[in-house]
Formats: C-alpha cells, structure tokens, sequence
C-alpha cells in the first residue's frame, strides 16, 4: 500500500514529513543505479516508511545487504511483511528508530563493504513541525537559536531532510559511499554546497528531475540526488531533466566570487562550518560521538556546531562563495559580474492587501479585496503593480494602493486631518492590520508599511518581478504625476529621469544580462530574482558587451562623480 499525498491530512504525517515513495519510482531510480554500475554490498534506508526503497533495492541488487531504521511502528510492521512477500526479509534489518537519537558514526565506522544510502527523507521544515507543536526536531537550539531578524527573514527556516543528509555525510567521515537520496531540488543544492566547502569528499554528483505531481501529487520541485563520497572531485553537479535522461542540460557548482553573499537565497546551507567532514575521526572527535543519543549535530564532532556557532564561522572567515545554477554559461560570462552602481529596492510591504489595494470604480469609488464599496480620498493612493503585472511586460497600473507613510516609522496620525475619510476607513479595518502576524509591526505606528522611503516616490523605475524564473525589466513612469509602486514580491531601481531609467532598462534587458542572470539563478526557488543577485550585475561590462557602451556612457555625469541625481526634492543615490 503507497499513501499518496493528497490523503494526507493528519498533523502527524505533516509533522514526519510523510511523503510515500511509489513503488515503480522506487524500482525506477535503482534501475538508474545498476545502469550506472553501482554494486553495493550493504544500502542503508534511513526512514524507510512502507519499504517501497528496500523493496526495490533488494529485487535490483540481489547481493546486498539491506539496514532500515524508521519511527513509524505500523510502517515496521507493514514494510517487514513487504519484505517477506518479496522473499528478501533473510538479508533485511529493519529497526524501530528516531533518526535523531541513533549513533550514525558508530554505525558507519563499523561498517565494511561499499556501502549505498538509499531514501527519500522526511519532506517538512522545522518551521512547520514547529507550528504543529510537534517534536520531531533535531535538538531546538539548531534551528530556534538564530537571532530575531534571521527568525522573521525566515533564514533560520530549514528542511528536515537537509539536516539528515548533512548529519549522515558528518557521520561517514569521508568514507566511500554513494548517497542516493530523493528530496527537494533545493536541499540537493545545500548538502552539496555545505560538502564543497567543508571537503565533504565528494568524487561526483549529479541530480536527476522527479515528475512530482505524478508520483506524489505535490508540487515543489524534487530530485534524485546522487553523490558519490570518498575523494574530492569537481565543485559541480550535472542536473538531469528526468531520471531517462542521457545527458545533463546544465551543471551547477560553486565559485568564488567578490560580490556574491554566501548567505544568499540562491541557495545556501542553513548551517555551513568550515570543519572538514573529510578528515577522519580524531580521538576527540571519537570520544564525542558516542554520544550521539542527544539530538545535536554538535555530538557528533564533526557536524555543524550550534546554529549560532556554525553560522557566525563562515561569515567571519568563509571566502566568498556561491552556487551557480550553470557552471558554463557562468564562466563564461563572468566578466559581467560586479556590483550594480545602483540600489536595488524592495517593493512596498504592507500584509494587509484585502483593505490596502484598491480598484477603481467609474463613479469614483473604490472596491477592496473585501468586496466592499470605498470612498475616500485620493491623497494616499498610489498606482499598483505586481509582479504579475511585471512579468506580462505590463506597466499601466489598474489599481492602487495606500501609502500610509512616507518612510519607514513615520507617523500616521496626521492623515486624520488632512484625508479624514481615508483615516475613518483605515481605523474601520483596524482588526485587519492588527492581525498582521510579522513582528516587523510591533510597536510600529498604526497602519505602517514596510519598504518605503524617498526612492519610492521617484518618477521613473525600472522593476523586475522576483518570483517568476524569466525575468523582464519593465520601465515604468509616472501615472497622472504620481508615481508607480510596486508590491514586495518586486524589485526596482528608482530614477529622477527617463532618459536614464530608459538607458538601464535597455541594458538590463540585453541577452547578455539576461544569460548571465540566468546563470546564477535557480527556477525552482520560490523567489528565483533575489536582491542579492541583482545586485551582482555590473552595468557598465554589460553594456560593453552588448554594443551599448556609448549608451551607458551617455547617463554617467560629466564630474564624473556619479553618485547622486535629484529632481523634485527626491535624492536619487547610487551605492
Ligand atoms: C518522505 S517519507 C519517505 C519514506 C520512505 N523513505 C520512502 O521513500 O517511501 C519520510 C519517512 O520518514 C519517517 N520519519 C520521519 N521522521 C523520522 C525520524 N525522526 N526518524 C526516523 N524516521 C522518520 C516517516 O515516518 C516517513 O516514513
């Protein structure tokens, strides 16, 4: 029996992350291995579930022997009478476990033979388990211990799969082993990330796409990874479009780079630390793992310290490092990194879109997201666009948006007097901004907003949508004299004048930038633009490369100073 996703309800199978793996997947993937020539003596399935994996490994390599830890009592019971109907239950051990509790480098360094991890980890973060009050958790101060702003950024979010692979890469040591596992794309991404830059040994890698939707009904975005552990190989990983396919259409790796942010969302370990994983046990190291009941990784010698600790290491002394979603196109047009002479902004955080966005109607109302009728005035409102809109080249706004404040903090009241109905509707949906659930408001005054300042009232911008994975810079200008916002899934540069947003636009939308920004980002992350990519683009080689450099060189002051334009009481500052 194979529970599908889409019967899933129970907290409990949130909390453990429960996504069976079907059984033809499962036979799929390890045909995938023999093709690849893997023979090995022992596979370990560290949360076997139903079995599908021992199962399909045992019929694929008839000379191994299989280990299967779970904490699922009924999912032993069920997976021991699969094995036994597959009359391959003599050459099996199942265990009752919780993978946090158990000794894996004791398990490990006795091991002989070659050895495969073979699975598909729990698919649930430490945020969700934590909101279902649940304890299914590596030990809390890996995950709670991150500081207010990481906590309401959420960077100290991680997958639960993502500290298990890194915890079994820790435990091996270095040890030669090939890591067969199924679990997000992006959890692939970090474990190698923290292997390549903690000499992780690993010879090879390559990730295979999986149709989610087909075998699971989900839809995030799903891989096989493959790892083969035991020496050091390339930085890079060849990314396969299905577990069929021959050849890869793309290789990720790491690089070096003076302008990339290794903690940024394009893909980071939540945990990184800089101690080799590679180096074999010392006698402190040894001492330390055998106490490896408690669930931390800090037990275990090697694996990442606290969160506090592991995290603080690689920002003192990590050199600037980052994964790149091709490695070729990358190095190839690499020259084009640098640091964008312009800021690039967020667009207008508010949470509270029901009462803040606003359509117009012909007899000079205004309807929300509520349904309801508005009549208020029009001094707070400003045109809206969304990445949506963004994304379909549009930059006409058909709604809008109250702007309560003119930067961050400032204070409200004054709108009472000079737009009293605006004020009266406001205070009439109170219940909606108090329940706001970000921190960020605490203590803010009421009705504040997020992302705003000088460069928001700007007349000219160029944006970009941050979640769609084919990004397009619009050129936006004003609307009836007020300027365009945009909502925080955009990101924008802001412009005194036209003619210079115009010439950046140009340049940013060359198939030079594109290419190159296509090189760093990751499609299948929930926001592929991020500002820390954006902010790696050096205009002035892009548009030498892209036969705009008269261009470029036409809106760089005469001083050649270049490094403020104002217009309008609006001061426009390049970083
Ligand atoms: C995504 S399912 C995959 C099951 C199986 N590996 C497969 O491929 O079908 C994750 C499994 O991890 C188990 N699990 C969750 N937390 C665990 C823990 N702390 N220790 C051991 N197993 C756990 C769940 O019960 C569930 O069976």
């Amino acid at each position: 029996m194979v529970l599908r996703v889409s019967e899933m309800k129970t907290a409990a199978q949130i909390e453990f992350g429960d996504f069976q793996t079907p059984l033809d997947l499962a036979i799929e993937i390890c045909a995938l291995l023999r093709r690849e020539g893997l023979k090995p003596e022992v596979i370990i399935e560290p949360t076997f579930g139903l079995g599908a994996f021992l199962v399909a490994a045992a019929e694929a390599f008839p000379a191994a022997r299989l280990r299967g830890f779970e904490i699922n009592a009924d999912y032993l019971q069920a997976t021991r009478q699969a094995l036994r109907d597959a009359k391959v239950s003599n050459r099996c051990e199942l265990r009752l476990q919780d993978f946090f509790t158990f000794d894996w480098d004791t398990e490990f360094r006795s091991m002989t033979g070659s050895i495969l991890l073979l699975g598909n980890p729990p698919w649930v973060t430490n945020a969700a388990v934590a909101r279902l009050n649940g304890s299914n958790l590596p030990i809390k101060e890996n995950f709670l211990g991150f500081r207010g702003i990481e906590a309401r950024t959420g960077k100290s979010n991680f997958d639960i799969s993502e500290w298990m692979l890194i915890r079994l890469l820790c435990a091996l040591r270095g040890k030669p082993a090939t890591l067969a596992m199924l679990c997000k794309t992006a959890t692939a991404r970090k474990l190698l990330r923290y292997a390549w830059q903690n000499d992780g040994r690993i010879a090879g890698a390559s990730l295979y796409r999986i149709d989610v939707k087909k075998h699971f009904n989900a839809s995030v975005d799903a891989c096989l990874l493959l790892a083969h552990i035991g020496s050091s190989g390339p930085t890079e990983a060849a990314v396969f479009a299905s577990l069929q396919a021959r050849k890869p259409f793309s290789h990720l790796g790491i690089i070096e780079s003076e302008t990339a942010n290794i903690f940024s969302t394009s893909g980071g370990a939540h945990a990184p630390s800089r101690v080799s994983v590679g180096a074999p046990p010392t006698e402190q190291a040894s001492a330390r793992s055998t106490v490896c009941g408690k669930r931390s990784m800090k037990d275990c010698g090697e694996a990442p310290q606290s969160a506090r600790e592991a995290r603080a290491l690689p920002r003192r002394t990590c050199n600037r490092t980052a994964l790149v979603a091709d490695i070729r196109t990358y190095s190839r047009l690499k020259h084009l990194e640098g640091r964008c002479p312009y800021q690039w902004r967020s667009g207008l955080k508010h949470d509270c879109a029901s009462v803040m966005e606003l359509l117009p109607n012909p007899d000079g109302t205004f309807s929300n997201k509520l349904k309801e009728r508005v009549r208020i005035e029009r001094d707070y409102l400003y045109p809206l666009l969304k990445c949506t809109d963004l994304s379909k080249g549009n930059s006409n706004p058909t709604r809008f948006v109250l702007v309560t404040q003119k930067r961050v903090g400032e204070d409200t009241r004054p709108i009472a007097r000079q737009a009293p109905q605006t004020w009266d509707y406001l205070n009439a949906h109170a219940e909606y901004f108090q329940a706001r659930k970000s921190p960020i408001y605490k203590n803010g005054a009421p009705f504040a907003l997020f992302g705003v300042g000088d460069y928001s009232f700007a007349p000219w911008k160029v944006a970009v949508s941050g979640l769609h994975r084919h990004p397009r810079f619009g050129l936006v200008g004003p609307q009836g004299e007020r300027p365009v916002f945009f909502d925080d899934t955009c990101y924008f540069l802001s412009f005194a004048e036209e003619r210079e947003a115009r010439a950046v636009a140009e340049i940013l939308n060359t198939p030079h930038c594109l290419d190159f920004l296509a090189s760093l980002m990751f499609p299948d992350s929930k926001r592929p633009v991020t500002v820390e990519l954006l902010r790696r683009l050096n205009l002035s080689a892009i548009a030498q490369d892209a036969g705009l450099a008269g261009l470029w060189k036409s809106i760089q002051p005469l001083d050649g100073q270049g490094s403020e334009s104002k217009e309008g009481g609006i001061s426009l500052t390049r970083d």
